[in-house]
């Protein structure tokens, strides 16, 4: 399966995807990693692994429906299966999430449906809630909405602040990240309802 990885900025997660696709029996392969902004730190992470890189600057074109036009005709380009959001910061509009309908995810820093959009950890703290963590999904044109592929859990921890507690979000992060893509990649992976079902899905401990 081949892999358009959409980013804006680090790229930790990026590179988790990278490291994914270096195993010969991993199912997926990344055809070009995409930033809108020029000087994303991904990119030199996707460069230092030999993958092609464009970069589609939002800022250089006069509409929205425009900027979208040639993030989807990079996509066509190289052929992509699968469409990664990596840390891309730019809202997608419905024409061009509809053309990519299941076959475009994103990993979110929560556990959603809690705590959507930005700051999601000092969310977390100021809710105080006991367990954090993070989601794969499918993408749909609302912010942070769609199937659920994956999640991780994490605990609260007394002294947490926003920078501890990402950290150990984004831990679980680049291990759901690259599992989700594989299951995807292995065709085991069906939206139903708008609930993803997942043919052969380990059940948690302690919840079999
Ligand atoms: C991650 O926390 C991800 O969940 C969110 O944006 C952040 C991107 O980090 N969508 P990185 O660029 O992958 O390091």
């Amino acid at each position: 399966m081949k892999l358009g990885v959409l980013i804006s900025g680090r790229g930790s997660n990026l590179q988790a995807l990278i490291d994914a696709c270096a195993a010969p029996d991993y199912p997926a392969r990344i055809a070009v990693v995409i930033s809108n902004k020029p000087d994303a730190a991904g990119l030199d992470r996707a460069a230092a692994a030999g993958l092609t890189t464009q970069v589609v600057d939002h800022r250089g074109f006069g509409s929205k429906a425009a900027f979208e036009d040639a993030l989807n005709d990079a996509l066509l380009e190289h052929t992509v299966d699968l469409v990664c959001l990596a840390g891309f910061m730019r809202l997608l509009s419905a024409p061009l999430v509809e053309k990519w309908r299941d076959r475009m995810i994103n990993i979110h820093p929560s556990l959603l449906p809690a705590f959507r959009g930005l700051d999601t950890h000092e969310k977390a703290l100021a809710a105080g809630v006991r367990v954090h963590g993070c989601t794969v999904h499918f993408v749909r044109p609302e912010m942070d909405v769609g199937p659920i592929l994956l999640q991780a859990v994490v605990p609260v921890l007394g002294g947490d602040d926003p920078e501890r507690l990402a950290a150990r979000v984004l831990a679980q992060e680049h291990i759901i990240y690259p599992e989700a893509v594989r299951l995807i990649a292995q065709g085991r992976t069906k939206v139903v309802d708008e609930r993803v079902e997942i043919d052969g899905l380990p059940q948690p401990p302690g919840l079999a």
